[in-house]
């Protein structure tokens, strides 16, 4: 199963979605099942000092089949993760990082050893992350901060896709989402699915 993390903001007019489809269409045409969590339509709030006691009780017990474990459990179960996210304020919307507050689970997706060190306790094999971006990225912090969560998380390989000046005069946007739909191909190729 791959699991589909949706967050493209702008809905249909988001040009992070086309890249998204691209790709995912082509998955599903191969057999994959893709799971879509929407994070413009899920509304979730980031935590609260009472939603963090909340789960922290649950943890201190044990207790991880509460429903405010449903998105960790999804997540860490998931074979192969996609997430597309356009380039908002140097990273990605916010939605994207409560979503985060919201996987991030002691037990669930990590925990830490003995000696306080985090190990990933995910299925998944990879991520890969799309984005498109209005300026010419040098780099890009949102993915290096996914970089980082992978490693946490215990998966091993992170895939980038963006395609980028989106927004900058006289940038040809068709070509540079037709490079980006390029490097979308190669990674399918890699994979032995059709585009
Ligand atoms: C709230 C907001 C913040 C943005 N921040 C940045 C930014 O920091 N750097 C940048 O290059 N572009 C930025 N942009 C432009 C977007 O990255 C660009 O238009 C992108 O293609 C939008 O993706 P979408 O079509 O999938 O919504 C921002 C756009 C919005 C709406």
């Amino acid at each position: 199963m791959v699991l589909f993390v949706n967050a493209c903001i702008r809905g249909e007019q988001s040009r992070t979605l086309q890249l998204c489809r691209a790709y995912l269409g082509a998955v599903k045409r191969a057999g994959t099942v893709v799971r879509e969590v929407n994070l413009e339509q899920l509304h979730l709030t980031s935590l609260s000092a009472q939603k963090v006691a909340f789960r922290s009780q649950l943890q201190r017990r044990g207790v991880y089949d509460d429903d405010v474990f449903d998105l960790a459990h999804q997540f860490a179960e998931a074979d192969d993760i996609v997430i597309g996210a356009p380039y908002w304020d140097l990273t990605f919307p916010a939605a994207l990082k409560t979503y985060i507050e919201h996987v991030s689970v002691d037990n669930v997706t990590f925990h830490f050893t003995p000696d306080a060190r985090y190990e990933g306790l995910c299925q998944a094999r990879r991520i890969t992350y799309l984005t498109t971006a209005g300026s010419r990225l040098t780099r890009n912090l949102g993915y290096d901060y996914i970089c980082a969560l992978a490693e946490m998380f215990g998966i091993p390989e992170v895939r980038y896709v963006v395609a980028d000046g989106l927004d900058a005069e006289g940038v040809d946007v068709d070509e540079e989402m037709g490079k980006a739909r390029a490097q979308i191909a190669q990674l399918l190729a890699e994979d032995g699915i059709e585009p």
